[in-house]
């Protein structure tokens, strides 16, 4: 008898261990394999449809995970429009750029046809993110589920979580510590930085009144024809490619690039100075692997980061709006 109670009791002890230990950040892989096991299918079947049409599609997933996870939480908080009362975070100048907002609403109407309420906004904002990395050619990082949607804005310290294009790297790295990435998990994210475009809003300060002396001169000619107002109209849409040698690939040229100096933004170009974070940065430009399986890494912990789940937040209808509360 004695023995049985105690075997119960060792029973209960593990479980609980393994529960726990499964998943301490509330998340846990494949959360919809009840509820809605097409909803990876879907979202992955979404993210190749829209990149067929709009190859920059991936460049914003990518990008969204970053903005949304790093501020605090990912819950999709990032999606949400302004309302009389709040600012959203769309509209900060951080936010400067980012595109394509209204396709994820393609996603979630597909995935609500088949599942309608399950699935959340902060769960489509991840796994477009994780597969738009594989549509750009970059990792398949497999993620945890779980995430639900947080109704409110965080735009009020929005500026506290995301460094600026000119932030030092001291700041930068500090900013990635508060959230358990470490100097080559920074290093390996910034390879980001190898797809997509930066406006001239961002670079004109290294262009004029004269052109930074740290900049490739080879590189220059390039910049300043693309940006040939030292006070860019913020209407006109005049950018430069963050990676001119593969700027639809998320691939290790980016490391290469910035060694040379051809780094377009003041932190690219840091990443490449910085005693810190240049040993990383020269392995990176040397290995693809080592690239892809720290970013892996560091993607898996930036999504992990601070979710919403059990009984906090909701499951929003649409990724734009809250749902109203009765
Ligand atoms: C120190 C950290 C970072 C800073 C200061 C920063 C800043 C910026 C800026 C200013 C742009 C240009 C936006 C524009 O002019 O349109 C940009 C583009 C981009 N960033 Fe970052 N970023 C950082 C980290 C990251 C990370 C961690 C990711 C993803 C994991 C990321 C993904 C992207 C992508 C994909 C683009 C191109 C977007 C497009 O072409 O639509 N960035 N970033
Ligand atoms: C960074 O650039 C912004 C303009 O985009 C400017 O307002 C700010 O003062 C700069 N910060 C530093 C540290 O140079």
């Amino acid at each position: 008898m004695g023995f049985k109670v105690l075997f119960f009791f060792a029973i209960l002890f593990f479980s609980a261990v393994c529960a726990f230990a499964e998943d301490n950040s509330g998340l846990v892989m494949d959360y919809y394999k009840d509820t809605c096991p097409q909803a990876e299918d879907i979202i992955r079947e979404q993210v190749k449809l829209l990149y067929k049409r709009h190859k920059n599609t991936a460049f914003s997933w990518l990008r969204n995970i970053f903005h949304d996870c790093f501020v605090e939480s990912c819950d999709a908080s990032l999606l949400l429009d302004s309302t009389r009362r709040m600012l959203s975070e769309k509209e900060t100048d951080r936010s400067f750029g980012m595109r394509n907002f209204r396709y994820i609403e393609t996603i979630k109407e597909a995935v609500e046809r088949e599942c309608p309420g399950v699935v959340s906004c902060a769960d489509i904002l991840v796994l477009s993110g994780r597969d738009g990395i594989v549509a750009l050619g970059g990792p398949y990082v497999s993620l945890k589920t779980g995430r639900r949607d947080g109704r409110k804005s965080r735009a009020d310290i929005l500026e506290q979580h995301l460094p600026d294009h000119n932030e030092s790297m001291s700041v930068v790295l500090e900013r990635f510590a508060n959230v358990g990435i470490n100097t080559p998990g920074v290093v390996a994210l910034l390879g980001a930085h190898s797809v997509g475009r930066t406006h001239c809003m961002k670079l004109v300060h290294r262009l004029y009144p004269e052109v930074d002396p740290q900049l490739n001169p080879d590189h220059v000619p390039h910049m300043l024809k693309k940006c040939p107002d030292p006070i860019p109209d913020p209407k006109a849409v005049q950018y430069v490619r963050n990676d001119r040698g593969t700027p639809m690939k998320l691939d290790n040229n980016y490391y290469r690039n910035i060694l040379e100096n051809k780094g377009l933004m003041l932190v690219d170009h840091q990443l490449a100075m910085d005693k810190r974070t240049k040993p990383y940065v020269k392995k990176m430009a040397k290995s693809q692997d080592y690239f892809f399986k720290e970013f892996a890494r560091a993607i898996t912990i930036l999504t992990e980061n601070n979710p919403l789940t059990g009984t906090k937040g909701e499951i929003r209808k649409q990724c734009n709006l809250a749902n109203k509360l009765h």
